[in-house]
This record gives C-alpha cells, structure tokens and sequence, in this order.
C-alpha cells in the first residue's frame, strides 16, 4: 500500500493555512486526508490554529487562549497570506467536523498543548468527534505524550501518535506505555531500522512535511502509512508517477 497524501494544515501552500479554503482546496485535489492543529480560546472553544500567539497568521497579536472565540472571530487569518484571501477567518473545529464528516477523509487532530497547557482539550475534543461519529476515521496526536495518555484514558480505541521532531531512546517503549499505535515523525529522522521496529511494534508510520518528489519516493520505498504535505495535489502526482 502506497502512503496516504494527507494535506499539513490543509493545502497550505495555496491558502491561508488551517482555514476553510485551504481545507477545501485539499480536498478538492485529492487529499485522502487532513492535518490540523487544535489549541482553546479563553472560553474553552476549541480553534484550528498553528501558533500559541496569533501574531503571525493573522491581523492581531497575544496569545490564542487570552482571546474569546467571540473575538478570535474577528481575526483576518487570509490577508497575511495573500490579498486574495483577506477577511479569511479562523476556523473553530466545529465548523470542520461539520464539512468534513460526511467526506469520507482520514482526520489527524494534532493537539497544540506541547507548550501551553489547555486543561480538558483532549476531553473537549473527544466529544465532539464522537458527536460527529468520526472515531474510526480520526488519528489524534501531540508532542505531549501526557496529553496522549490523557486521550488513551478517555477511550481506549481511538487512534493515538506520538509527534517525533528528535531521536528519543526507547522510542517503541516509550510509545507503548503511553498507549500510542502510531509515530508521526519528522521526515529527518526517518531510516530504515527506525521504521524497522516501530513495524515490529505494529505501529503506524506518518512522515511531516513531505514536499519533494524525492523525500515521497522515499517514504513509499519503507512503506510509510501516510505522508503530511502542503501540496496536496503535487503530492498525489508524484505517487501517481512513482513506477514509471
Ligand atoms: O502533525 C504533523 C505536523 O503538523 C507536526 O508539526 O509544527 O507542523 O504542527 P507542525
Ligand atoms: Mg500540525
């Protein structure tokens, strides 16, 4: 099986990242599956953003949790990127899971609290995933792996990665005592032994961010599960083209 294209934060290289149109687009191309970023408002509501602070995805400044979902609304999250998209706003995850749930995409909600310490996103999130019926299509993962072992504790099914950005020892250990059944690693550390005991493992292997033809063929050439990518579209060419 040839990894799924799954598009980093949306088609993020043609529009605003983590917003609607970038979703769309992404899905428009092909995409078999997204990747967003999940942080909370001052008001517990859980938003598709990037960064702690705002700064540099829209026209305001300070921290995502010091804004109420009210005010976070009225953030431009487009002109940043291009004057095509100004007035673009920040997407709550409620307005996702209501697009996308009768899609048919693979769903990678990555938890934004490696840095801050959102109390009950996982339980927040976990809900309204349920709501949707998404739990059999949905990979949640984070930085942290405490976070990780807070989602295992509130359902034991759905799917938990680990995020991986340097080496770590006993990483399949680690992974396990957590509860994790995937690794979403860094496209840097992948290697043949790497891949090689996460297998043995039985763990799922995603590869961020997979942009290059080359870097693709090679996640195809150790039989990764899925790659993230900002190109979508270019993406699904490449493994379209793989063979010949
Ligand atoms: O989930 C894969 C990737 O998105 C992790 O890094 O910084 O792009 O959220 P980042
Ligand atoms: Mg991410």
């Amino acid at each position: 099986m040839y990894p799924k294209i799954i598009a980093h934060r949306g088609a993020s290289r043609l529009a605003p990242e983590n917003t609607m149109p970038a979703f769309k687009i992404a899905h428009q191309q092909g995409a078999e599956g997204i990747e967003t970023d999940v942080q909370l408002t001052k008001d517990n509501i859980p938003v598709l953003i990037h960064d702690e602070r705002v700064k540099r995805t829209t026209n305001s400044v300070g921290y995502v949790k010091n804004f109420t979902f009210k005010e976070l609304k009225q953030l431009d999250a487009g002109s940043w990127f291009s004057q095509k998209f100004v007035g673009t706003p920040i997407t709550s995850l409620e307005e996702f899971l209501q697009w996308v749930y009768d899609k048919s995409l693979y769903l990678n909600l990555e938890l934004k609290n490696n840095k801050i310490d959102y109390r009950d996103l996982e339980a927040i999130v976990y809900e309204r995933i349920e709501h949707y019926q998404l739990l059999n299509s949905t990979t949640i993962s984070s930085f942290n792996p405490n976070s990780l072992k807070r989602m295992r504790e509130i359902n034991n099914d759905i799917e938990v990665a680990l995020l991986l950005s340097r080496k770590q020892k006993n990483l399949v250990r680690n992974a396990q005592e957590i509860g994790a059944n995937a690794i979403h690693l860094n496209y840097r550390l992948l290697n043949h032994s790497i891949v090689k005991s996460l297998r043995q493992a039985n763990m799922a292997i995603r590869i961020f961010t997979v942009n290059k033809q080359s870097h693709l063929n090679r996640c195809i050439a150790h039989g990764c599960d899925g790659v993230f990518t900002d190109v979508p579209g270019q993406a699904l060419n490449y493994r379209r083209i793989y063979n010949d």
